[in-house]
């Protein structure tokens, strides 16, 4: 590289920050995935809007967490799932403003959601966040979204009946799989909540065909040649996108939030999954 050539990039390496902080954690993308259930019978499509990890604080704004919201609901889904993360820590915030947020996407179609690590639990209580999740399942409750923690329900979406189930956060070490499939039968498809992907491993006798998740942020930090900067979880292959798993399936959404507000080659995602046979 010449020298004239290596001078020009300072001004792009000084924008970097200013990137990486003001412009790309702000810049929201509508993925579409088509995912086949092979073994099912779905008389006709289905689509999920999924959304995760809106980390509602002094880094993320209400703003965008609406933005996002209204970016999904444009694609007029059938039914919406929520996989964890609504705050960061245990700062107080307006919680009439993220109610209202919350019952713009319920007013629109049933939403089932599944709490976080940064919810309340053992691995928040530790780090200094939310000691339990009564501030979010309140919250939750108020913008009319079924919590499902350890529990299921299941939901008639295009007259077909699907199963949700949710489990509690893997790190909260409560994640009970009697209680979230308790009475499911494999006559129907089933959608498996749950924050971490991990926690797939712990499920895996479970019968869900569809496992959705966040908690990775798709990696937040993306560099060239040393790949992902922010992977909590074991299993890395499962960072980001659609993957086969032992017959099934698993969707890890790089989520809308994040903790410290910086995004780099991973853009916050809206996404909406089409479900067909
Ligand atoms: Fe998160």
């Amino acid at each position: 590289m010449t020298r004239r050539k290596l001078l020009s990039l300072i001004p792009v390496a000084g924008c970097a920050p200013a990137y990486a902080l003001g412009v790309e954690p702000n810049w929201l993308e509508r993925t579409h995935t088509q995912v086949k259930l092979p073994c099912r019978n779905l008389t006709s499509g289905v689509r999920i809007l999924h959304l995760s990890d809106f980390h509602a604080s002094v880094v993320v704004p209400f703003s965008l967490i609406e933005n996002s919201v209204e970016m999904g609901l444009d694609a007029k889904p059938d039914v919406i799932c929520l996989t964890g993360d609504f705050v960061t820590d245990a700062t107080p915030f307006d919680q009439v403003e993220y109610r209202r947020i919350l019952r713009r996407l319920s007013s629109a179609a049933p939403v089932v959601a599944c709490l976080g690590n940064h919810d309340g639990g053992i691995w928040s209580a530790k780090t200094g966040g939310l000691t339990d999740s009564s501030v979010v399942c309140g919250l939750l409750k108020a913008g009319n979204v079924s919590l499902l923690h350890n529990a299921s329900e299941v939901v008639r979406v295009r007259d077909q009946a699907i199963r949700f189930a949710g489990v509690a956060d893997l790190w909260s070490y409560t994640v009970n799989g009697d209680l979230a499939f308790a009475g499911a039968s494999a006559d129907n498809p089933a959608i498996l909540l749950a924050h971490n992907p991990d926690a797939k491993d712990k499920l895996a006798n479970r019968p869900w065909d569809l496992m959705l998740s966040g908690h990775t942020h798709g990696g937040q930090v993306v560099l060239p040649f040393l790949g992902e900067r922010f992977v909590p979880i074991r299993d890395k292959r499962f960072v980001a996108g659609l993957k086969q798993w032992n017959g099934r399936q698993v969707y890890v959404t790089r989520g809308v939030g994040s903790i410290d507000g910086i995004r780099v080659n991973c853009r916050p995602e809206v996404t909406v999954l089409d479900l067909s046979s």
